[in-house]
């Protein structure tokens, strides 16, 4: 089954997001001033169950999707977790991963393999506690991911990749040290162009350190050569270290977009379908699945609206960032 949106561009990639809550407060994604005390996260009720969530798993896999990413704002703050895991991992050939902070993962690392989970992806902005502390804005240290990591390699989570969003002016410095830590360990760093994702992160072109900076950083303490892609589709471009020392990614959504190739669907907290990460509207699932719609029925919804998926935002933005209603990233994952 392959469903084919306007541009050509297949159904594949479904990213999950869990809950829209977090232990973090990245200054990049959930700034304290949005953010804080008296934010309004989503009412328990309005929160898909475990059931929802794998009932539509279950209808987008049989429409074509391949890959499932459990995403939250942070995923393993969702009370029970390895029971959703479980749960999908009864989905045949099915690529079941996870992006996570990685401050709760010594704690689920174990359980969540046993329970099916494939392999994760973590974020970390720095090895310096001083920089990483002000980009999570949570008094986390470094240490604790670092230790998650770990129980993450040792319960076989692997590969294991690692998300750095760099900012201007704040956490360029740590690139290189990045680099040299994580180069022959195993790990798959991939450097983010920060991204003028939701509305409240304050986004200016300036805060930006284009991709082809940050190889050029590395390449010339650490040579490295282009790769090619692992899959059609893939957001990272790759490149390895000459030596033979293992490669990194850098995820170029600004200065080198990526909509041509772009399969993904995301599905937020509260069941809605969102079919690019900038977008301005949802579709509600939710509604269809408790009001005794039949599995037809919620996969000709997904159906029709894949097939009228146009956007292309990343290759038509401004220098600006357009001064639209868009999602929070904290809803959709990223
Ligand atoms: P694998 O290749 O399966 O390991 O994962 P991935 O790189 O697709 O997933 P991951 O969650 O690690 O994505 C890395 C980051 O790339 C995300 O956090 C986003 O910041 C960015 N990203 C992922 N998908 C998209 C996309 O469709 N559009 C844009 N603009 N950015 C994306
Ligand atoms: N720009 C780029 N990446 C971001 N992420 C969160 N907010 C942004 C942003 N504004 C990244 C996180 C994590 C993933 C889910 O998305 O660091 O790795
Ligand atoms: Fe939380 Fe991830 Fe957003 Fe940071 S980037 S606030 S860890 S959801
Ligand atoms: Fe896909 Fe939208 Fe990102 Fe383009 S901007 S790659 S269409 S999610």
């Amino acid at each position: 089954m392959t469903l084919l949106d306007t541009l050509n561009r297949p159904l594949r990639d479904l990213r999950i997001s869990v809950t829209d809550r977090c232990n973090f407060r990245c200054v990049y994604c959930m700034p304290k001033e949005v953010f804080g005390p008296d934010y309004q996260f989503l009412a328990r009720d309005r929160v898909l169950t475990f059931e929802e969530i794998a009932r539509l798993a279950r209808i987008f896999a049989g429409l074509g999707v391949r890959k499932i990413r459990l995403t939250g704002g942070e995923p393993l703050v969702r009370k029970d977790l390895p029971t959703l895991i479980a749960m999908l991992s009864q989905i045949p050939d099915l690529d079941l991963t996870m992006t996570t902070n990685g401050a709760l993962l010594s704690k689920f690392a174990e359980h969540l393999k046993a329970t099916g989970l494939k392999r994760v992806t973590v974020s970390l902005d720095s090895l310096d506690d001083k920089i990483f502390k002000a980009m999570n804005d949570a008094d986390f240290p470094v240490k604790k991911i670092l230790e998650g990591m770990d129980a993450a390699k040792s319960a076989g989570l692997e590969p294991i990749k690692v998300n750095m969003v760099v900012k201007r002016g704040l956490n360029e410095q740590s690139i290189l040290p990045m680099a040299r830590f994580f180069r022959g360990k195993g790990y798959i760093l991939r450097f983010i162009e920060y991204m003028d994702v939701g509305r409240s992160n304050g986004w200016r072109m300036d805060d930006v350190v284009p991709a082809k900076e940050i190889v050029g950083i590395v390449n010339a303490e650490m040579p490295l050569e282009p790769a090619s892609p692992n899959y059609r589709g893939e957001v990272a471009e790759r490149w390895r270290y000459k030596d033979g020392s293992g490669e990194i990614g850098v995820i170029a959504s600004v200065t080198q977009p990526f909509c041509s190739g772009c399969n993904r669907a995301r599905l937020s907290a509260e069941g809605k379908l969102y079919t690019c990460l900038f977008a301005i509207k949802g579709h509600d699932l939710r509604e269809l699945l408790r009001g005794g719609a039949t599995d037809e029925d919620i996969a000709q919804k997904i159906e029709s609206v894949w097939g009228k998926r146009a956007d292309r935002y990343s290759d038509i933005r401004s220098q600006n960032t357009l001064p639209l209603p868009k999602v929070e990233m904290s809803h959709i994952g990223g």
